[in-house]
């Protein structure tokens, strides 16, 4: 009995070991199981956040800066953006990681000559915590600000110096540019716009993507009483799938976008002198299609912006019929509103605004240089464009744009 309790009793004591060692194993696949599902559990999705008012809405701000521009920006979780109250969007996972053809290295070369910074409020704080997205406030008791039946040249309300890419090289799958950021001056700033920007479309009704810089026209949404900084050219991006009827909205004032970075603000205020080079200002902007997400990455200066879904539009779901690239001015026949920098083309370099390094992306999901044709300019006396070949060699597809106003006109 005693020599079978011995052996039992050292038998046990192993056993206890064996036990022992096997709990502990356990507890190590079962830690790392949990830190598995813990990285699952870290890729996001949308998730609406919801109060008694049952408005549309971003969550609350995690936190708040005002920037020196009198602008405010509130940081808040990138789950809870305005996107996730989108119908479609529901459950969405946000995506992380744009195609590598969008090619930021090319970007930065095309870019370093005259140097990219990132806005003032990067500048001045760094951007959002991790996890969070910074969101320009603005009064959600103005309605919605819609461009209007863009590109629809016949009896517009606006101006246009244009140029742009035959459709026979359709279906597109990117565009990108780098644009001069200028600062033009405008008759009444509140009511009065004047852009430079790129346009993705398809369709009919009109489906659009546009991204570039805008002076003025705010009319009032935002949350800064400061004229200076509505004179201030700053980011957007708009779309429509519906030739700006009901759907799009400026930035992220309503359901669609979804964005990723932390320190970009859309709608915010872009500086026309680089403190550091005190040379003069560029962006560089990329919109390429991915058939991941599917929809198309927003990529600024040399930046992951975010994206747009396919299904948010009826026809740009896959590719893009026609790319333009110039300047717009809101409304036509203005003395004081100026386009660009004020300037005419033929002024040239450095006087004159320009988009340069300008490429689209075919069906190969390559970029080209733009062989630029379709040229449209409502009123050449007030706005122009000239399309530029050769002159400088960095430059690629290249040309100036824009023009004091309507002073000769009509
Ligand atoms: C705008 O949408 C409304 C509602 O769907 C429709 O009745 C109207 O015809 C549309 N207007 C235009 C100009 O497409
Ligand atoms: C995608 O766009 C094409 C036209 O460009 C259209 O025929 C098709 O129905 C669209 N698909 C979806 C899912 O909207
Ligand atoms: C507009 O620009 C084009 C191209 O540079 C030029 O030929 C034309 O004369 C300009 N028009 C006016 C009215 O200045
Ligand atoms: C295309 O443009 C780039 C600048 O963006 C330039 O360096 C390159 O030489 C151009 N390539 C061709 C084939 O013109």
């Amino acid at each position: 009995m005693e020599s079978r309790r011995g052996v039992s009793s050292s038998q046990a004591r192993s056993l206890y070991w064996l036990v022992a060692i096997y709990i502990q194993l356990l507890l190590l696949v079962e830690s790392s199981q949990n830190r598995n599902l813990q990285q699952a559990s870290r890729k996001r999705r949308l998730q609406p956040y919801t109060d008694n008012t049952n408005t549309i809405r971003h969550g609350p701000a995690m936190k708040s800066f005002q920037v020196s521009d009198g602008s405010w920006v509130d940081c808040v979780r990138i789950e809870q953006q305005i996107a996730s109250h989108h119908p479609i969007l529901k459950g969405h996972i946000i995506q992380i990681s744009p195609p590598s053809y969008m090619n930021w290295q090319q970007n930065h070369i095309e870019s370093q000559s005259r140097g990219l910074h990132p806005q003032l409020f990067a500048r001045e704080h760094g951007g959002c915590p991790e996890g969070c997205i910074p969101v320009e406030r603005r009064d959600p008791k103005q309605p919605l600000l819609r461009k209007f039946h863009t590109l629809q040249l016949h009896e517009t309300p606006h101006e246009y110096a244009t140029t742009g890419l035959q459709s026979s090289k359709a279906p597109y799958k990117g565009s990108r540019a780098v644009l001069s950021v200028n600062k033009p001056k405008l008759g009444k700033p509140k009511l009065d716009y004047s852009i430079s920007q790129l346009w993705l479309v398809a369709g009919q009704p009109l489906n659009t993507i546009e991204v570039g810089w805008q002076v003025g026209g705010w009319q009032g949404s935002h949350s800064y009483p400061q004229l200076k900084t509505l004179l201030s050219p700053r980011l957007f991006i708009y779309w429509t799938a519906d030739n700006y009827n009901i759907t799009g909205c400026y930035d992220l004032t309503c359901s669609g976008f979804v964005q990723i970075n932390n320190k970009w603000v859309l709608g915010g205020t872009l500086s026309t002198l680089n403190i550091n080079t005190k040379k003069e200002q560029e962006i560089s902007v990329v919109v390429a299609y991915d058939s991941m997400i599917p929809g198309w990455w927003l990529s600024i200066s040399d930046t992951t912006i975010g994206y747009w879904p396919s299904s948010l539009y009826t026809a740009l779901n896959s590719s893009a019929t026609n790319l333009l690239w110039g300047g717009e001015v809101y409304p036509a026949g203005q003395k004081a509103t100026a386009m660009g920098s004020g300037a005419f083309p033929d002024k040239g370099y450095p006087l004159a605004a320009y988009q340069r390094c300008v490429k689209y992306a075919d069906s190969s999901k390559t970029f080209f240089n733009a062989t630029l044709q379709n040229k449209f300019v409502s009123h050449a006396n007030c706005y122009n464009s000239s399309v530029q070949q050769g002159g400088f060699t960095d430059w690629g597809s290249y040309f100036f744009f824009g023009g004091p106003g309507c002073i000769k006109h009509p």
